[in-house]
């Protein structure tokens, strides 16, 4: 789609604007704007030619009178009775978007991939998104618009920069005051294990945020791991000491006031969790929990505890966020001695 403008001097535009409004060829849907000392004043394209005299542009960001959905850019290039499986809602990592399609539009892929770029033509390319697989939660991904080669983006979220590659690395979104949230907890000096640190999620608004000694971060999956060291760069931070590995054996013992478990199913490292506390701490645990066994998150915590003859007391128990139907992303923070 291309948006034509006649470009005036601006002590023509008023005339010139009539005019269009008069014969139709003014583009109601984008803005008037002036660019030094000539007026941009968009136009239907098939009407250019009633324009001749002056010079036509053709914009490549214009300004929408009203906010564009996706909607209103694909109707007309799909069939009409797929307009209710367009999808509502998309992810912007960055400069690159990712898309999720039900099966009924899958064939107009492309189309839509076009479309998101045109309506964020900051982005640099479109990505279907096809769930996560495995324990290292890898995205499925395939490629639909723009630049198949703009896979690396960075994302600000709270006041941090997160460099990663879409298609080998997650990036969880719906979390971001959970993360915030544990990072104003922290007091002076406190030491942290993170033991599913990815690219840093949790780790780096931690080591910005708050006044942690040093923060111990795990990951098992080299890609993320790439990215947890050059987020610590990009952030200029130097507490975070990241260590490549299966937390299960290689979180330090006896060394935290604070450990965070920030993978919804990783209940058999509680234990692990616990031996990296000093004699008292807490532990901020995730699970991915079905509303029907609300207290299962406890119980598992109580139980573990119980077998390394530790004592545990609840201090909250947080829904983050939905995570399918019927099951809720919750975290516990509990405080063992
Ligand atoms: C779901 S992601 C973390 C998401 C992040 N906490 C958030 O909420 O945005 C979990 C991370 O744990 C890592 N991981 C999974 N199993 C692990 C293990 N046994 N040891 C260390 N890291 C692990 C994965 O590779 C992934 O980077």
């Amino acid at each position: 789609m291309t948006f034509l403008a006649i470009k005036v001097p601006k002590n023509k535009a008023e005339s010139v604007r009539k005019r269009a409004e008069q014969i139709g060829a003014k583009d109601k849907e984008r803005l008037i704007t002036v660019e030094g000392n000539y007026v941009v004043i968009p136009i239907l394209e098939e009407f250019a030619e009633e324009f001749s005299e002056f010079e036509i542009i053709e914009q490549e960001n214009p300004l929408f009178a009203r906010k564009r959905r996706l909607g209103d850019i694909l109707k007309g290039r799909i069939p009409q009775e797929l307009y209710r499986h367009i999808p509502r809602a998309y992810k912007i990592l960055g400069d690159v978007i990712l898309v999720k399609l039900s099966d009924e539009i899958s064939a107009h892929a492309k189309e839509i991939g076009e479309a998101l770029l045109e309506l964020h033509p900051n982005c640099k390319s479109v990505w279907r998104d096809m769930g996560k697989s495995g324990a290292l939660r890898k995205p499925k991904l395939e490629f639909l618009a723009g630049d198949v080669n703009a896979k690396e983006t960075i994302k600000l979220e709270n006041g941090c920069f997160f460099k990663f590659d879409v298609t080998k690395v997650m990036f969880a979104s719906g979390n971001q005051h959970e993360k915030m949230r544990v990072a104003k907890l922290i007091r002076e000096g406190e030491v942290v294990v993170d033991m599913f640190a990815g690219i840093g999620y949790f780790s780096i608004p931690i080591a910005k945020h708050s006044k942690a000694e040093k923060i111990y971060a795990i990951e098992i999956n080299p890609d993320s791991y790439f990215y947890l060291l050059e987020n610590m760069k990009l952030n200029a931070i130097d507490n975070i000491i990241p260590i490549l590995g299966d937390s299960k054996y290689v979180t330090p013992e006896r060394v935290a006031d604070r450990v965070i478990m920030g993978h919804i199913n990783c209940h058999e490292f509680i234990d692990v969790a616990i031996n990296a506390l000093r004699d008292k701490g807490i532990i901020h645990y995730h699970e991915a929990v079905p509303l029907a066994v609300k207290n299962r998150p406890i119980e598992r915590l109580k139980n573990a505890a119980k077998k390394l003859d530790r004592e545990i007391k609840i201090l909250d128990y947080k829904k983050v966020k939905n995570y399918s139907p019927g099951v809720v992303h919750v975290v516990v923070d509990a405080y063992v001695v």
